[in-house]
């Protein structure tokens, strides 16, 4: 008996590493030589994007959503900070333009903000429209390419008083403004981003309960993830219809999750586990033309949606970090995320460039579309490692273009330092520093390495 226990022991044991080997295998612990990032970088494509991405409600100033009155609610937001006055894009257009071109910049994403155009339901505000305009005439002037984002966050109040994201009416309303921001601006717009981070909207507002609405509650976020994704496709629709020749695509946050330990079964499954649902189930349902939602604590989702399909022609990236999930079984959900073990940023973030690669490498796998790097950057308050960060990454978008991954441009968060969420203005990610009281835009040692790696300009 002993020894059938023995021998069972030691075959699960021989299984458990296999099963390990055989993740590993998949996932390659990818390190950069010092080597590899001195050496100077390929060209980049014809054609290739290099911009910065900034997003309403946290530059322009003055927005009155969802955020704002979050805001108002005591303890929300680090130091007690509010958006207020952000840094006043909403004003100083032309200036940020002009720093862009400094910089070498030949693109721009930024959002437009719901709130400001639709400010009561069914009532457009012409001025605003008029100030985007103005402002993509400013860009094509400077010739650099918008990409605008049509959701990046904030919801108009009145929108969100009724349910936000998961009212039943919210994905007819938000097709609604997205065809009229096409029919109004698609003249100037060629590049649309529908959502940016429908999963990070879904996990810190309706998981976590650290942005609005403030919500704990798994099914509400079955519901969200759901509502997201039917907005997503009926916007796509709409956007056409206006604007035929639009390439529309989402912003998704992937964040590198690993093992706490490579040795462990239940560390791997449970890293496996949280990227599929947290980096991909958003895009795998695209793909799917299915809501389609199965992770462990929540509903699972399984249900048609016609207009999904081909409702994307790009994947969006938003690449930041590294984290490392254990088995903890103290914790809620038995498990915990830690921070990697590398070097961090500001925020605690670890700075992990070879990341970047890797889940360029795994989006292209799974989706076979053209890529953006929608955002990346770093919380660097001194600004005095925004630069290797930079140019480390940059490799990393090099690599995988080399290797025959279609990334076809890079937006750098952020052109200057802006309004952090629930980190307030501590938290800088700019290429210009911001100061308090002037708002004067100042360049930190970023703008440069910004500079050096943009692809040449025309005559
Ligand atoms: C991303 C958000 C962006 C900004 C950066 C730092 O998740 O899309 O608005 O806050 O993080």
């Amino acid at each position: 008996m002993i020894r059938k226990l023995g021998a069972l022991g030691l075959g699960l044991g021989a299984l458990w590493l296999l099963a390990c080997a055989y993740f590993a295998l998949q996932e390659p612990d990818l390190r950069f030589s010092a080597e590899d990032l001195r050496r100077p970088l390929p060209a980049w494509p014809p054609g290739f994007l290099w911009g910065t991405a900034t997003a309403a409600h946290q530059v322009e100033g003055g927005n009155r959503n969802d955020w704002s009155r979050f805001e108002d609610e005591p303890g929300r937001i680090a130091h007690g900070d509010r958006s207020g006055l952000a840094v006043d894009h909403w004003n100083r257009m032309a200036e940020d333009v002009a720093r862009m071109r400094d910089v070498k910049a030949n693109a721009y994403r930024f959002s437009v903000e719901w709130s400001r155009l639709e400010p009561r339901e069914g009532g457009w505000d012409d001025a605003a429209f008029g100030r985007y305009r103005e402002l993509l005439s400013l860009l094509r002037e400077a010739r650099i390419t918008p990409m605008v984002t049509l959701l990046h966050f904030t919801l108009p109040q009145w929108l969100a008083d009724r349910g936000g994201v998961r009212a039943p009416d919210f994905p007819l309303r938000f097709a609604h403004f997205a065809g009229e921001a096409a029919r109004r601006l698609g003249r100037e717009v060629d590049l649309w981003c529908v959502l940016n981070e429908p999963n990070v909207h879904m996990y810190l507002g309706y998981v976590e309960g650290v942005w609005p609405p403030g919500r704990k509650s798994p099914a509400e976020a079955a519901e969200a993830f759901a509502g997201l994704l039917r907005a997503h496709a009926l916007a796509a629709r709409a956007v056409r219809t206006h604007d035929p020749g639009a390439q529309l695509g989402v912003a998704q946050n992937l964040i590198v999750l690993e093992p706490g330990s490579r040795w462990s079964l239940p560390d791997w499954l449970l890293a496996r586990g949280a990227g599929d649902a947290f980096n991909w189930a958003f895009y795998d349902s695209i793909q799917a033309g299915r809501i389609r939602l199965r992770s462990p604590g929540f509903p699972t989702l399984d249900l048609p949606l016609l207009e999904l399909a081909g409702s994307a022609d790009y994947f969006g990236a938003n690449y930041y970090r590294r984290d490392l999930v254990r088995l903890a079984p103290g914790a809620p959900g038995f498990f915990e995320i830690r921070a990697g073990p590398g070097p961090r940023n500001d925020l605690g973030w670890e700075i992990y460039p070879e990341g970047l690669l890797r889940v360029l490498r795994q989006a292209w796998a799974r989706y076979r579309m053209p890529i953006y790097v929608t955002e990346n950057g770093i919380a660097d308050a001194k600004g005095d490692v925004r630069p290797s960060y930079l140019r480390a990454h940059a490799y990393a978008t090099a690599r995988a273009i080399a290797e025959g991954v279609p990334v076809k441009g890079y937006f750098h968060w952020s052109l200057m330092d802006n309004f952090e969420w629930a980190e307030g203005f501590a938290a800088r990610f700019g290429l210009y520093r911001v100061e308090p009281g002037t708002l004067d835009r100042i360049p930190t040692p970023g703008a440069g390495a910004f500079a050096d790696l943009a692809p040449p300009q025309g005559p």
